[in-house]
């Protein structure tokens, strides 16, 4: 499955990038660009505006839709016989760090950084002042047909017993677009999306501008005409069986067994990782369901996923200041923690955070 440049497999007309290991490198996590005039690739900027849309999710911008797209097509496609005009990509987009210092109990002082995205160069006029923009990364993608073979009231029960030691862990309810129903969200930052087959779908249009049966429209808002003529929607580019296998390979994709369990090190790290409370959120432990049937195998398995699948306030610090149905402007989903101290390993990559 290769998503060539210029429009095979249904490409564009505007992206962030071709395909989806530029951003999922080999199934690992993301990386910030380098240089200060890189521009994003595994990274995205998601935009919206006040309010919410009809099913409580975030309100499309109406100018640039859910996210900014910094790539477009240059005017020439394998599968689509045009001969338009290259189509004006979004906004280009890269990142500033900025760097403080922060003193901790023992004197010691350590040097944080933290990204922000800088947009420059919006095609169709500024963002405006009732615009919100929140920037995250790829994350890695093994081991999430073990999450969605979690039970919701798994997830619940975690949520319930959190509240009776003080903690607020909270589950996301986003729109199911494919059942046409509200659901629990379990994957993505902010726990927006319900399952895996949607994430595709999802990620397909949004990063590739790949049309599907569940979201037909090409990624053109109104005032973007170049863009609207060049690949019109209304037509599905990622075909069921594409879908199928995408969604099949992302549920099978297996998790690293963990390492060295009984070195000294190790055993410490664990009493610690209790002992601070972490493991309150990163739930070291959980159960998948009795029955799975859309993957079977996964039925019935002890995982050790360090997740919760809740939302917790994280602070200002970690905010993006934008609400995602029930995710507020500082809340994030608990991120898994299994097979993080591979990340390097994976891709070289080791940039944390939903923001990396
Ligand atoms: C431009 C970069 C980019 C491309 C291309 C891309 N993704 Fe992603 N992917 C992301 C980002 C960023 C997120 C997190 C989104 C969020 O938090 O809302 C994500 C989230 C995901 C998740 C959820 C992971 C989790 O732990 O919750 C899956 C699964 C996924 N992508 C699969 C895919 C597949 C399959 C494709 C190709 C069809 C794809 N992605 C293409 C950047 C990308
Ligand atoms: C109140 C719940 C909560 C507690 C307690 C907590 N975490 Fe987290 N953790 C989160 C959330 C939510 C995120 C995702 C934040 C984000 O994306 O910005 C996260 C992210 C992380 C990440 C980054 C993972 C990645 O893939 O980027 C690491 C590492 C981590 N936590 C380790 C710890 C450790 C170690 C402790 C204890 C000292 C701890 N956490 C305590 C909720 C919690």
């Amino acid at each position: 499955m290769v998503f060539a440049a210029n429009g095979e497999w249904g490409l564009g007309p505007t992206f962030v990038a071709d395909r989806c290991s530029h951003c999922h490198l080999r199934g690992g996590r993301g990386a910030p660009p380098e240089f200060d005039d890189e521009q994003l690739l595994s990274m995205v900027v998601r935009v919206s505006v006040d309010g919410s849309d009809e099913f409580g999710g975030p309100k499309p911008h109406p100018h640039y839709g859910v996210q900014l797209q910094n790539r477009a097509l240059q005017g020439q496609s394998f599968e689509y016989d045009y001969t338009g005009s290259p189509v004006p990509h979004e906004a280009d987009l890269y990142l500033s760090w900025t760097e403080t210092t922060v003193v901790l109990a023992d004197g010691e002082s350590v040097n944080l950084r933290a990204p922000q995205a800088r947009i420059d160069k919006l095609a169709f006029g500024p963002l405006g002042d009732r615009s919100m923009t929140s920037l995250r990364i790829a994350p890695p993608v093994f081991g999430l047909g073990l999450l969605e073979a979690v039970e919701e009231e798994t997830v619940l029960a975690i949520a319930q017993w959190q509240k009776s030691i003080g903690y607020s862990g909270r589950p996301n309810y986003v729109r199911d677009d494919i059942s046409k129903r509200t659901r629990l969200g379990r994957f993505g930052w902010k726990a927006n999306q319900p399952s895996l087959r949607q994430q595709v779908a999802a990620a397909a249009i949004a990063d590739m501008g790949v049309t599907s049966d569940v979201y037909i429209e090409q990624n053109c808002p109104p005032i973007q005409t170049v863009c609207q003529m060049q690949i019109p929607g209304g037509t599905r580019e990622l075909i069921d069986v594409d879908w199928d296998q995408f969604e099949f390979w992302l549920r099978g994709l297996g998790v690293p067994a963990r390492r060295n369990v009984a070195d000294a090190q190790f055993v410490r790290g664990e009493r610690l990782f209790n002992q601070a409370h972490c493991a309150v959120c990163h739930v070291p432990e959980l159960t998948t369901a009795q029955a799975f049937q859309e993957f079977p195998t996964l039925a019935n398995q002890t995982i050790r996923p360090y997740t919760d699948l809740l939302l917790h306030d994280m602070g200002e610090a970690l905010a993006d200041g934008r609400p995602d149905f029930k995710a507020g402007p500082r809340d994030w989903r608990t991120a898994p923690l299994w097979g993080l101290g591979l990340s390097k390993a994976v891709n070289g990559s080791t940039s944390l955070l939903h923001d990396g």
